[in-house]
């Protein structure tokens, strides 16, 4: 059984609908990207999995219960946790206080302070500066240490990669595949395409609110990529 799905999920905000008939599976342990072009709904389909975007609750299942339509601290409780686009820290709060922000109402699990210092050393050398006096890259390294304070299940990720130089996406996704590799379950957004696939085992293409394309990212066929991506 899969860790979560989403069946003919639908979003909408006010009368403009921005999902259709979403039909997506991740299985535990499993890295998934989700790629698109700006504004074919990758954001407004992670909102929804997080409750958000209000939905029904036959259009997200977690661990075998129907989910669609909970809150979203309720979600974090189960073990859903998001690294939103822009990251989102407290900017005055300083790195190590944002970490801990991430920690409150956390399930019991491996990830502690330590953890996540090993994991980018820099944050501990940072730890007492503001969030706002990091670089974009600690930043995001931060935001993805404050979603693994909470011992998250299943990590979403929104377009980590948004504005770094390579190098720092470099490292990035060199703390993504630590963290895949001790088991957890990854959904990865991103507008590069080949930066997700190459860090994934599947991919769905969205395209205008809709699932264009599907399939393992190894071997992938570019030209059908192309055109699930622009829609030419
Ligand atoms: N808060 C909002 N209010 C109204 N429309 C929105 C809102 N957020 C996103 N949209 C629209 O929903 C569609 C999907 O947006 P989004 O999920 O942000 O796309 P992506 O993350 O793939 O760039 C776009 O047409 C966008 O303009
Ligand atoms: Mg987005």
């Amino acid at each position: 059984m899969s860790l979560l799905e989403t069946c003919a999920l639908r979003a909408f905000y006010g009368d403009f609908q921005a999902l259709f008939d979403i039909d997506f599976r991740i299985d535990a342990g499993e890295t998934v990207a989700i790629i698109g072009a700006n504004g074919a709904g990758k954001t407004t389909f992670l909102r929804s999995v997080i409750g958000v975007l209000v939905g029904s609750p036959e259009m997200v299942t977690f661990d075998g219960d129907k989910v669609g339509g909970l809150p979203a601290h309720a979600l974090v409780r189960r073990g859903i946790a998001m690294v939103p686009e822009g990251r989102m820290l407290f900017p005055s709060l300083t790195v190590e206080e944002n970490l801990r922000i991430g920690a409150y109402g956390r399930r019991t699990g491996a990830w502690d302070l330590q953890r996540v210092y090993r994991l980018f050393p820099i944050l501990e050398e940072r730890r007492n500066t503001p969030s706002m006096q990091l670089s974009g890259g600690q930043q995001q390294m931060a935001a993805i240490g404050r979603a693994l304070m909470s011992n998250p299940r299943i990590m979403l990720c929104d377009e980590l990669s948004l504005g770094l130089a390579p190098i720092v996406i470099g490292q990035i996704y060199e703390g993504l595949a630590v963290i895949a590799a001790e088991g957890m379950t990854l959904i990865i957004v991103e507008q590069d395409i080949h930066r997700a696939l190459a860090a994934a085992d599947r991919f769905y293409c969205f395209q205008e609110g809709r699932v264009s394309l599907t399939g393992p990212a190894a071997g992938y066929d570019q030209a059908a990529i192309t055109a699930a991506y622009f829609g030419v």
